[in-house]
C-alpha cells in the first residue's frame, strides 16, 4: 500500500502520521507533501525518516499512490486534485472544496459509511470538523426516532484554525503574563481570557461560514434534506478538542433510559454521565483520544420532543485524521 499525506507539516498532517501508525494502517510506501515552505524537512514515521517533497502539478508524482490524504486547504485541494488523483490514487480530503459536489461522497464512516464506495471522481471528502463530532452522537438518536431539527452551540479550539493558530494562543498566554502587548494574527480578537463568536467568513444570513457547513453538510451525510440545523459557532481558548452542547428534536419522545442505551452501544461513542460525581466529557480529557464523548444528557424542559446533551471530541483525530483513516478502513474492509 503506498500512502500519500498532503500538509505533512501542518496540523492536521501530522496527526496523519500518528493515526496511521496507531491504527496499524498497512502502509509499504509513505509518501509526504508540502509547499516550499516544508519542503525537505523530514518526519518520522515508523523509525523511518521521510523527507518532505514540494506539491507540484506532476501526477508522476503519485504514480502508483492508493490513499492520498489531504489536508492543505481548500485552494490547494481545488488546484492540486487532477495532479493527485490522475494516476489512480483515492483522494481523500480533510478541505471544504468537494463536500457538496453531488460526485464526491461525504463521509462519516459510523454513519454513511457505504457512500464511500461511489467516488467518480475518486476525491472523498472528509466533513467539518464540527459536524463529524455533532453526527456521530446524532446517529443513534436518529436510529430510534428521526431527528426533525437541531440546535447546536460550538465551543472550538484554537487548533480547530491550523498549527500556526495554536501557537498564537500560547504565545498569547505568554505575552500575558509578561505584561506585553497581544499579537493578534490568526483569530479575528485576543483569544487568550477571551470567547470569539465568530469562526470563518460571515455569509448573507447572519450564519458564518462554519455554521453554514454544519446546516448543509449534516443533510447531506444523514441523506435528510429536511433535517434543520441551526448552529452558533464559537472560538474558546482551548488549545484542542472541540466541545458542543446540541439540543435536538424528534418525531416521537424518547425515554431517556432508551437514549442513554443507544449511547452506551454507538460505534464510535463513549457516555460519560455521572453528574453526581462530577463526570461529564471535557476537552482536556477528550484530547488525543478517538472517540467521540457525550455527558450531560436531559430531556429538554422546552421541548416534549427534545433531548439536550454534550458532546466532546478531538477534533484533528475524529474530526480530522482519524476519520480520514477510518473511511480508507472502511474501503479496505469491503
Ligand atoms: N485543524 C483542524 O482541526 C482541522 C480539522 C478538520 C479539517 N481541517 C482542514 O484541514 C486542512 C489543513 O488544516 P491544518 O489545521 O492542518 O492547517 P495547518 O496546520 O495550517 O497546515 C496547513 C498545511 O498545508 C500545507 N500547504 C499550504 N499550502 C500548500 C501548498 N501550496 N502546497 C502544498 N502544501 C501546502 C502546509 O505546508 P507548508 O508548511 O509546507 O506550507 C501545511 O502542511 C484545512 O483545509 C482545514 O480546514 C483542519
Amino acid at each position: 500500500m503506498k500512502v500519500a499525506v498532503v500538509g505533512a507539516s501542518g496540523a492536521v498532517g501530522q496527526e496523519f502520521l500518528r493515526v496511521l501508525d496507531e491504527q496499524n494502517f498497512p502502509v509499504d510506501e509513505l509518501l509526504l507533501f508540502g509547499s516550499s515552505r516544508s519542503a525537505g524537512r523530514t518526519y518520522t514515521y515508523r523509525d523511518n525518516e521521510v523527507k518532505v517533497k514540494q506539491l507540484r502539478h506532476e501526477p508522476m508524482d503519485f504514480d502508483g499512490v492508493d490513499f492520498a490524504f489531504v489536508s492543505a486547504g481548500g485552494d490547494v485541494s481545488r488546484e492540486y486534485a487532477d495532479t493527485i488523483t490522475g494516476r489512480g490514487a483515492l483522494m481523500i480530503d480533510n478541505s471544504s472544496a468537494f463536500r457538496m459536489d453531488p460526485e464526491v461522497p461525504l463521509v462519516v464512516p459510523e454513519v454513511n459509511g457505504d457512500d464511500a464506495f461511489i467516488a467518480p471522481k475518486r476525491i472523498i471528502a472528509n466533513p467539518n470538523c464540527t459536524t463529524i463530532i455533532m453526527l456521530v452522537a446524532l446517529k443513534p438518536i436518529n436510529d430510534l426516532s428521526p431527528i426533525r431539527r437541531v440546535h447546536v452551540a460550538s465551543y472550538q479550539a484554537a487548533s480547530g484554525a491550523g498549527a500556526q493558530a495554536m501557537q498564537e494562543l500560547e504565545d498569547q498566554y505568554g505575552q500575558l503574563a509578561r505584561g506585553e502587548d497581544v499579537k493578534i494574527e490568526h483569530f479575528a480578537y485576543q483569544l487568550a481570557s477571551n470567547v470569539i463568536p465568530h469562526i470563518d467568513s460571515f455569509t448573507d444570513n447572519g450564519y458564518t461560514r462554519e455554521e453554514m457547513k454544519m446546516y448543509y453538510e449534516t443533510k447531506k451525510i444523514m441523506h435528510a434534506p429536511g433535517l434543520d440545523v441551526s448552529a452558533t459557532c464559537v472560538r474558546v481558548p482551548v488549545m484542542r478538542a472541540h466541545s458542543e452542547a446540541i439540543w435536538v428534536e424528534t418525531e416521537r419522545p424518547i425515554p431517556l433510559a432508551e437514549v442513554r442505551g443507544a449511547f452506551e452501544t454507538a460505534q464510535g461513542l463513549v457516555l460519560v454521565d455521572d453528574p453526581a460525581r462530577k463526570l461529564y466529557p471535557m476537552p482536556l480529557d477528550v484530547t488525543g483520544t478517538d472517540p467521540v464523548y457525550v455527558g450531560r444528557l436531559r430531556q429538554d424542559l422546552a421541548n416534549p420532543c427534545g433531548l439536550s446533551f454534550w458532546a466532546v471530541g478531538d477534533q484533528i483525530k475524529k474530526g480530522a485524521a482519524l476519520n480520514a483513516v477510518q473511511i480508507a478502513q472502511h474501503i479496505l474492509a469491503h
